[in-house]
């Protein structure tokens, strides 16, 4: 199975611009059984797109959530609202967000996606890369903070998102390469299996790349060694999106035409 988790951001300005690209991304992906597209909008328009999904395989998820307890709560929405509307995921951990929340803030967000019965797309990654490999052991205190606490049937339903913070946004110069992002996801899925000592359940976690993905890129991520992608601006983008789909479709062998040609 590959993803493709579609992150709004603060878009579209209006219900009506949501529902039409929520309705065009879903033409685009049409029946498929080895790819699930997510659709993250903002969480205003949650409910209302709700009434448009009716597949496995096309879901909605949160850019957000609180856990609930302590803390500020104006403006704030919790996992059981979420899980309350049928929403089933939720982005944690999203470099825009983390630079407003701490590392125990981020988990007790997971916790409370997991204890709400949302499953928690965690992205993680670096600043900058540097010489001496300091970069690696940033990822994984940040896993390690992000997932304490986290049992081993819950880290089996996890989706992880590497996406390093040089590469993601407006400010962003360039995505990583495909050889990048395969260097940290093999770091990310060695420290999970430290961790949790079973490879077979550590083997089952899509690691997907986000950050800058666009046309010209598209297609050296469209990989076999790539479980998805994580796309932000260019989700906006309907032609952008139908080109992803096609290629991850055709990659696990479903050769689809494109709809927005
Ligand atoms: P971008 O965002 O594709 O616009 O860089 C990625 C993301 O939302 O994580």
């Amino acid at each position: 199975m590959k993803y493709l988790i579609n992150n709004w951001k603060m878009n579209p300005d209006s219900l009506e611009e949501a529902r039409n690209l929520l309705l065009a991304t879903k033409k685009a992906t049409g029946e498929t059984e080895t790819l699930k597209v997510i659709i993250c909008p903002p969480s205003i328009f949650l409910e209302e797109l709700q009434e448009e999904i009716d597949s496995d395989n096309f879901q909605l998820g949160a850019q957000n959530c609180h856990w609930g307890q302590d803390g500020a709560h104006t403006g704030e929405i919790s996992a059981e609202m979420l899980h309350e509307l049928g929403v089933k995921y939720v982005i944690l951990g999203h470099s825009e967000r983390a630079e407003i929340e701490t590392e125990e803030e981020i988990n007790k967000k997971v916790k409370s996606a997991f204890s709400a019965g949302v499953i928690p797309i965690l992205a993680v990654g670096e600043e900058m890369r540097d010489k001496n490999n300091k970069w690696q052991d940033l990822i994984k205190e940040r896993l390690d903070t992000r997932l304490k606490g986290i049992k081993e049937d819950e880290i089996s339903k996890i989706i992880i998102a590497y996406e390093p913070i040089w590469a993601v946004g407006e400010k962003a110069k360039s995505a990583a390469s495909l050889k990048e992002f395969l260097e940290a996801a093999e770091i990310i899925e060695d420290h999970l299996t430290d961790k949790y000592k079973k490879v077979e359940v550590v083997e089952q976690i899509p690691i997907l790349y986000g950050g800058s993905i666009d046309e010209d890129n598209i297609s050296q991520f469209a990989e076999e060694t790539v479980d998805g992608l994580l796309v932000g601006r260019a989700s906006l983008d309907i032609k952008m999106v139908d080109t992803i789909v096609h290629k991850f479709k055709k990659l696990c062998g479903e050769h689809g035409e494109l709809e927005y040609e």
